[in-house]
């Protein structure tokens, strides 16, 4: 049994149902841990007015994160106005469940925006970050203010790449203007070094999620381009979210996305569709396709409903994603269909934000959830518990194997993931 609960009536009765059809249920095999936990976000402010003046805690809203061994960076973009810091960093050696207060990274320097000083070699609004192979921080600016209320193309978007030994800047990309559409938002990166050579010897895909659209880099020859294809668009039919008692409409494309270096694949999804597709790296590595030609998407399978992250356990190939609706982190094998619950809390578990998979902590999955549907109507409660750090930590990762599960519950979904369309292409 993997189900990590709160413990009301309808949940035990879930619980009861599941050891009832399968006997032999081992309880805890996993556990949901929170890191660390917020009412609102908080900063060690600078000794600066400004910063105090235009600081909004209930517009912060988190949506990436990265480890190291001692640190936990987190990206807030200034998706409404009150963002002190857009980057920032808190120490990993906490209690569990703390609540530390933010730090700027890698200064507060690179934060003027947050005091409403503009200046397009600082930070503007990051939404997620990515460490590589050489202890280097890839930071995606999407150059955007206030994105959700008035989307002000603030700066042209960049990423860059700091040196986590030092905290400087070693590296910086901006984009060519013709990978880029006007209402432009990089959202989310992946690294992938699997004919790496050197540092600098990688590709970086990342999601254009208005535009929308997935940009390439290829860092050995600096050179970007752009593809689009309509898996990439938000499904209308999709717009409305359900978390609990709140639903939300966003009509955002793709967001989503993670990379198995095994299998050389590319998943991803908008926020707006029941379903998850890939695409082959090796086709994004080859370049720009000569117009006309269709990028060859498929269709990995539909979810019981929507969902942001992606990540994908890199020892067996599993994806592991969060439906909203069930407030649940899953992971299916499209392979071989397998499909398991991991966590599962309807407090906890409120717009899982980014998924992470670290081989660097022993297999364990990372979660950031956010409740960004209450911030995004602005019916946040400061009294309660809003964005969380946890982790699915295997008692023995190693020792259990993984199981399948049916739901009978008619509370919970028969299928969290159905890959009947699996290998149908889209036309
Ligand atoms: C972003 O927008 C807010 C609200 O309009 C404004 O106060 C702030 O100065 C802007 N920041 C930047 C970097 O343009
Ligand atoms: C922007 O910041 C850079 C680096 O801190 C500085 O050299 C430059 O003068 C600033 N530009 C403006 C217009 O303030
Ligand atoms: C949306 O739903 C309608 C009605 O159920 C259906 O006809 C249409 O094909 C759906 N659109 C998409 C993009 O799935
Ligand atoms: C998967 O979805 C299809 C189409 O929605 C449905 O007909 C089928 O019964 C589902 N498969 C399972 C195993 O539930």
């Amino acid at each position: 049994m993997s189900i990590t609960w709160e413990g009301s009536d309808a949940q035990l009765k879930l619980l009861i149902l599941l050891i009832g059809s399968f006997g032999i249920v081992e309880i805890n095999s996993e556990i949901l841990e929170t890191i660390a936990q917020w009412p609102l976000l908080d900063y060690a402010l600078p000794y600066d007015r400004e910063f105090l003046n235009k600081f909004r805690p209930e517009n912060v809203v988190p949506t990436g994160f990265e480890i190291t061994e001692h640190r936990i960076f987190i990206a807030t973009p200034r998706l409404r106005a009150g963002v002190p810091a857009t980057l920032s960093v808190i120490p990993r050696d906490l209690p569990l469940g703390s609540s530390p207060q933010l730090e700027a990274y890698p200064s507060w320097d690179w934060h003027r925006a947050g005091k409403g000083d503009l200046n397009c070699s600082g930070l503007i609004s990051v939404y997620r970050i990515r460490i590589d192979k050489c202890n280097r921080l890839w930071v995606l600016d999407s150059g955007i203010n206030t994105s959700i209320d008035d989307f002000q193309v603030a700066c042209q978007p960049k990423l860059l790449v700091f040196d986590l030994q030092t905290d400087q800047l070693i590296r910086q990309v901006i984009f060519p203007r013709e990978v880029l559409r006007p209402d432009t938002l990089l959202t989310n990166l992946v690294i992938d070094d699997t004919a790496a050579r050197t540092c600098d010897d990688v590709f970086v895909y990342m999601t254009d999620t208005v535009g929308p659209g997935l940009v390439v880099f290829d860092g050995t020859a600096d050179r970007s381009w752009r593809f689009v294809h309509a898996s990439m668009l938000p499904d209308p039919n999709y717009s409305t979210y359900r978390i609990g008692s709140d639903t939300f409409e966003l009509f955002d494309g793709i967001v989503g996305l993670t990379f198995s270096s095994k299998e050389n694949l590319v998943y991803f999804q908008p926020l707006a569709t029941d379903r998850i597709f890939s695409v082959s790296s090796l086709v994004l590595k080859a370049g720009p396709l000569p117009f006309g030609q269709q990028l060859p998407v498929t269709v990995v399978g539909r979810k019981s409903s929507q969902g942001l992250a992606l990540a994908v356990n890199q020892r067996d190939n599993s994806l592991i994603f969060s439906p909203f609706t069930e407030t649940a982190v899953a992971s299916w094998n499209p392979k071989i269909n397998k499909q398991r619950v991991l966590a599962f809390s309807p407090e906890k578990l409120q717009f899982v934000a980014e998924l992470m998979w670290f081989e660097r902590d022993n297999g364990n999955i990372w979660i950031l959830s956010s409740r960004f549907q209450k911030y995004y109507n602005q019916n946040i409660d400061p009294r309660d518990i809003n964005p969380r750090i946890l982790r699915i930590r295997s008692k023995s990762s190693l020792l259990v194997p993984p199981s399948i599960y049916h739901y009978d519950n008619p509370n919970f979904p028969l299928n969290i993931y159905n890959n009947t369309l699996t290998h149908s292409f889209l036309k």
